[in-house]
């Protein structure tokens, strides 16, 4: 039986708060796959027209697939967010771009007919499941020098990328962050993030006094809004002696959940359900592990060229702040400008945090409410670089253009 693509669209995306990582943190005492409860919920909620049964898949996202974010999540959070069991589930790892990749992965099922509707997300507990937990890199790779030590550290493969691109420095990778603060602090009065936060309850315990009550989470816990490059100036550089990369110009050590609905554009039509974003292309890239922030620069080529269009035609860019030098690093190669009002409008990971497998499906909801906001842009692109020297890029198209009307 012949078989057409069909158009796939993002019906829409909502996120836990996002939190630190640790005993201090917000969500200390709570469950990751809980934080994947609340999104689910919400999305359900705010879709009255989707019928619950109808849904083909739940795939989420998480690196570290133990514990609270094993015991394949998709399922099992589906069952938890009270989704009828006919409803299956899956559980999805590109470790940072996670989510990105459950949502083309359930994208590439919608199109080929498979699928009409799924829920696609991701969680990392980074408190409970710190970066590298239980991992066993084979010996391999170092003996036989098919990397160098630094891949398998993040932070070190950002000084590398420093090293890569010396007029990267210190001082404009700082620049960065300031901004990036600057910009998710102007989000935020202007309510441009709230409204794609679930709020959640929270138990809160201290050392001495035990349980000490609960409280509601309605914001991001990482952001510092009055950053200044002074404050930055004489952060400790904790990946080389003499580094740039501080906890200044990097995303830290974070906790949240995604969630986000994809479709085929007839069943979203239908079902009454939102037509915020439209795939157009995407595209997944390897690149030397010691220089992964490197990646989003050819899987953007990829996409790029798939989609018949140039960097020219973008008219927003989420991409994904792991590192201020892996962002300055794909506006250098594309001839960017380092504060050019396209890219994150609302601030980025710096600010924000960056709970690795969810965060995909943040850049995504945020791009959503720039097309909405912005009629006069077609195209948008979303990318992140992912460990071991992988890049991720998706671009979408903005339903709500009007520069043919
Ligand atoms: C960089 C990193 C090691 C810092 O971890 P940390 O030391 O626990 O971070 P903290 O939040 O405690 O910040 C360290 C210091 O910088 C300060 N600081 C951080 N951001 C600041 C800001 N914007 N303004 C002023 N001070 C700031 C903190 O107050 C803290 O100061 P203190 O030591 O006097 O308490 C950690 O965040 C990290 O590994 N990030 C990268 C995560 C990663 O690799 N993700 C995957 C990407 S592929």
């Amino acid at each position: 039986m012949p078989r057409t693509v069909r158009d796939v669209v993002f019906v829409d995306g909502v996120r836990t708060p996002f939190g630190k990582a640790g005993p201090k943190g917000i969500y200390h005492e709570t469950r990751a796959d809980d934080l994947v409860v609340k999104a689910i919920r919400e999305l359900l909620r705010r879709n009255p027209g989707l019928d619950p049964k109808k849904i083909d898949e739940v795939a989420v996202a998480a690196t570290t697939q133990i514990g609270d974010q094993g015991l394949t999540i998709g399922r099992t959070a589906g069952i938890l967010a009270g989704l009828p069991t006919s409803v299956p589930g899956y559980s999805i790892d590109r470790m940072c771009a996670g989510a990105l990749t459950a949502v083309t992965t359930v994208a590439g099922s919608v199109a080929f007919g498979a699928y009409d509707v799924a829920i696609a997300g991701g969680v990392e507990h980074m408190g409970r499941h710190p970066m590298g937990e239980g991992v066993d890199p084979n010996p391999r790779f170092v003996s036989e020098k098919l990397v160098a030590e630094s891949a398998l550290f993040m932070g070190m493969t950002a000084e590398n990328l420093h090293d890569r691109y010396p007029s990267i420095t210190k001082q404009r990778a700082d620049e960065y962050a300031v901004r990036s603060q600057e910009k998710a602090a102007k989000a935020y009065a202007n309510g441009k993030i709230q409204a794609d936060l679930v709020p959640v309850s929270v138990r809160r315990t201290n050392e001495e006094a035990g349980e000490t009550g609960w409280g509601l989470v309605t914001a991001d816990e990482p952001m510092r809004p009055g950053t200044t490059l002074e404050n930055l100036a004489n952060l400790k550089t904790p990946f080389r002696v003499h580094g740039r990369v501080t906890a200044g110009n990097a995303a830290g050590l974070n906790d949240g959940a995604t969630a986000s609905l994809i479709a085929s554009e007839d069943f979203a039509r239908e079902n009454n359900l939102p037509v915020k974003m439209r795939l157009v292309s995407y595209s997944f890239a390897g690149v030397e592990p010691e220089v992964m922030g490197y990646g989003p620069i050819p899987a953007t080529e990829k996409a790029l060229a798939q989609a018949g269009l140039s960097i020219s035609d973008i008219g927003l860019f989420e991409i994904n702040e792991a590192f201020a030098v892996q962002v300055l690093a794909f506006l250098e190669h594309y001839g960017i400008a380092d504060d050019d009002a396209r890219v994150n409008q609302y601030g980025g990971a710096i600010a924000f945090g960056h709970p690795l497998a969810s965060s995909g499906v943040r850049l995504m909801t945020q791009l959503a409410r720039q097309f909405e906001e912005q009629p006069e842009v077609r195209y948008g692109l979303t990318t992140m670089c992912v460990g071991f020297g992988m890049g991720a890029t998706v671009i979408w198209e903005n339903p709500h253009f009007e520069g043919d009307k």
